[in-house]
Order: structure tokens, then C-alpha cells, then sequence
């Protein structure tokens, strides 16, 4: 998926135009100063704006960023400060391809899911469950399946643009529930976000190991 190099430039102003702050306010819920991880593992961060919040948020914590798009990884880059640049890997490699020797506390997927065919969608969390330590976590924030008429016109029309420069393998979001299921995953917290049009438009979990 390589689309994410054309559209990385356009693509922090494209979602704040549609969404305001709610992607960003999703995916940061349950980033709470009471949870203390030592290492976070942050797969297709984008532009790096949960980066930078994760860096302020946990001081003391190192960071492995995966992102496919050396654009987005660029982008990322230049937001961390030198100081900072010690506690982050930055990793410009498909997630599907990166291997690692290391456990993490903390596996954060924001808005992935969303993009990768059925089979990968398993791969990715089969993965995430190889590399978390016993009691750790992994967050998922996406969008979430409402009747409203409103929201499924605009999750449509998201997958109809991102379908056209290559941003994403599917057409319609993945089945959440069932997905963590499958793949023994226990849904210890969730919570949909969104006001008025956008009401609970987008949703975060965070799961456990079974
Ligand atoms: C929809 S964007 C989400 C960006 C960011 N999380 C946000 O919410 O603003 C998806 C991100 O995943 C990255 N990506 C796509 N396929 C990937 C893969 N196979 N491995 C790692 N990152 C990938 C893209 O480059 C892009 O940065």
C-alpha cells in the first residue's frame, strides 16, 4: 500500500477538515497517565501525531514506529525533538515484513485494521499477540458500524478515495467483535466517541490476552 507516500502530505489536513480532533481524541482515550508502559509499539502512526503525544505522555518510555510509508515515517521524524530522537525506532517497513526479538506493554493499531484484507487482519493481530508481555495491552481506535445514514455515506466515500490511490485493501470495515474473538483477544475496556452527526462514529478498545 504504498498510497500513503501520495496522500501523507494532504492527509493530517484531509482529517482534521472531515473529523476535527476526534481521530486524535480516539486513539489517545485510554493513553492515561496512570498506565506506565516501557516499551510501545506503534503501527501505521501516520504523520506521528500520536507519536508526539506518546512522548509527552510517558516520558521515560522507548518507542518502535512501524509505518510502510517512508513519507509518513519523514513527516514523523520531523516532529521529535533530538532529545527524544534516543527513545524512538523509527522503522520505515510493512508491518508484515518487520520482525522483532523484543516484547511490548503496549501495541497501539490506530485506524489499520480498517485497511487490510480479512486474512491480514489476523496476520496483524496474531502477530501483536506474539510480541505483548503477559499483562500487557493492545489498543485499537477505528470507526465503528453505525446505521446512520450520514456516517455510512462517509465511511463509504473514505473507502471509495482511499481505494483510488491505493490506501487500502478492503471496502467495508472489518467485523471488530468477531475479529478479537477469533483471535482470543478480551475486550477489557471500549468506548465510542462523537457528537451530533458524528455521534459514536469512532470507537477504541482495549484488549488483553485471553
Ligand atoms: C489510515 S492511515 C492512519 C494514520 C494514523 N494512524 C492516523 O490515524 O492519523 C494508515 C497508516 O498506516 C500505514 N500503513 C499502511 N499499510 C501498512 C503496513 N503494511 N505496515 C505498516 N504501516 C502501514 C500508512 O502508511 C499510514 O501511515
Amino acid at each position: 500500500m504504498n498510497g500513503y507516500n501520495l496522500i501523507a502530505r494532504y492527509y493530517l489536513f484531509f482529517v482534521k477538515l472531515v473529523f476535527g480532533d476526534l481521530l486524535f481524541k480516539v486513539q489517545t482515550h485510554f493513553l492515561t497517565k496512570d498506565i506506565d508502559p516501557q516499551q510501545i509499539l506503534i503501527v501505521g502512526g501516520g504523520r506521528g501525531e500520536l507519536l508526539s503525544f506518546c512522548l509527552n505522555q510517558y516520558p521515560t518510555t522507548r518507542i518502535t514506529y512501524v509505518d510502510s510509508s517512508s513519507k509518513m515515517i519523514e513527516l514523523s521524524e520531523k516532529r521529535v525533538s533530538i532529545q527524544d530522537q534516543k527513545r524512538i525506532d523509527f522503522q520505515c517497513k510493512s508491518i508484515f515484513e518487520w520482525d522483532t526479538n523484543q516484547t511490548f506493554d503496549l501495541v497501539l493499531l490506530p485506524f489499520v485494521l480498517d485497511l487490510f484484507s480479512e486474512i491480514k487482519c489476523h496476520a496483524l493481530l496474531r502477530k501483536t499477540k506474539a510480541i505483548l508481555h503477559k499483562e500487557g495491552s493492545l489498543i485499537v481506535a477505528d470507526f465503528s458500524k453505525n446505521p446512520a445514514k450520514f456516517q455510512k455515506a462517509l465511511v463509504g466515500l473514505m473507502y471509495l478515495l482511499f481505494n483510488s490511490v491505493g490506501a487500502t485493501e478492503r471496502s467495508k470495515l472489518p467485523e471488530f467483535y468477531a475479529l478479537f474473538a477469533a483471535e482470543q483477544l478480551s475486550i477489557f475496556k471500549e468506548k465510542k466517541l462523537g457528537l451530533g452527526p458524528y455521534q459514536d462514529l469512532v470507537l477504541t478498545f482495549q484488549l488483553t490476552l485471553c
